[in-house]
């Protein structure tokens, strides 16, 4: 049993979609989130720079004691997420994958898309995850321009996201996809206006939020660090960026519950 706080961190708001399912699984669980913010988007980033804010991330939380670090961002997955276990061995990290693999074994049209950032579609992690589970299946990689910029200026509802997401996912309903995986953590945001480009078509949005919180479940149970029953958890937001920030990460956190 330990009662510390898990940790979920991302360059910005992103991780609020993790930090909302763990949330949902494991309601007795504090919860410790550091949004960046001061080095967001992370996605043009190279490999190099993203695994320095990553280090710089996780000491923080580490330095804050908590039990296991979800690293709630598909790029610094790809990025950092070695160095980071190679650096704290004694701490459950868990890392985020785009669901390529549930995505490849449920396609009927045998073609999915892979929406992420550029530094994500890079990737070694992700073109070993495609080879191994998408042999017969083709994968178009996309690029969400824009949109992480939208979630971190809270315009998920404007008329520019409505646009950008338009410009992104029209020109993938003539391709034969039956799958959009969502490779980045901003992107579950963007949900309601991705529907609005796909409606009536048979195209299924796969995000991997729940099977993390899931994995967090299964390591909780595997290393004994479930909080006691009736844990009166608590949640915390902390942030590289201003004091404004932080209070619109706390505020979201809650509004998306
Ligand atoms: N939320 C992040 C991800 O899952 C990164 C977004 C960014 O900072 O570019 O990839």
């Amino acid at each position: 049993m330990n009662n510390s706080p898990i940790g979920v961190y991302d360059s910005g708001f992103g991780g609020l979609s993790v930090w909302r399912e763990i949330h949902r699984r494991l309601p007795e669980e504090s919860l410790l989130y550091l949004g960046d913010g001061k080095n967001c988007p992370y996605g043009g980033r190279s490999r190099e720079e993203i695994t320095a804010f990553a280090r710089e991330a996780v000491e923080r939380l580490v330095s804050e004691g908590v039990k296991m670090v979800v690293v709630g961002c598909n790029t610094a997955t790809t990025a950092a997420v070695d160095a980071l276990r190679a650096e704290w061995p004694d701490i459950p990290i868990v890392g985020l994958e785009p669901a390529v693999k549930p995505a490849c074994l449920s396609s009927k049209t045998r073609r999915i898309a892979v929406l992420a950032t550029a530094h994500s579609l890079q990737s070694d992690m992700f073109l070993n995850t495609a080879r191994r589970y998408a042999a017969d299946v083709e994968v178009l990689k996309v690029e969400g321009r824009g949109f992480v910029e939208l979630v971190e200026a809270s315009e998920e509802d404007s008329p520019k996201a409505e646009k950008l997401v338009k410009e992104v996912i029209e020109p993938l309903l003539d391709k034969g996809i039956d799958r959009i995986v969502l490779g980045c953590t901003h992107y579950p945001f963007l949900v309601p206006q991705i529907e609005r480009v796909i409606a009536g078509r048979d195209i299924e949005i796969v995000d991997s939020g729940e099977a993390v919180a899931r994995r967090v479940e299964w390591l909780l149970e595997r290393y004994e660090l479930f909080a006691e029953r009736g844990h009166k958890p608590d949640f915390r937001f902390i942030t590289f960026a201003s004091e404004e920030y932080r209070q619109r990460l706390e505020h979201k956190a809650f509004a998306e519950l």
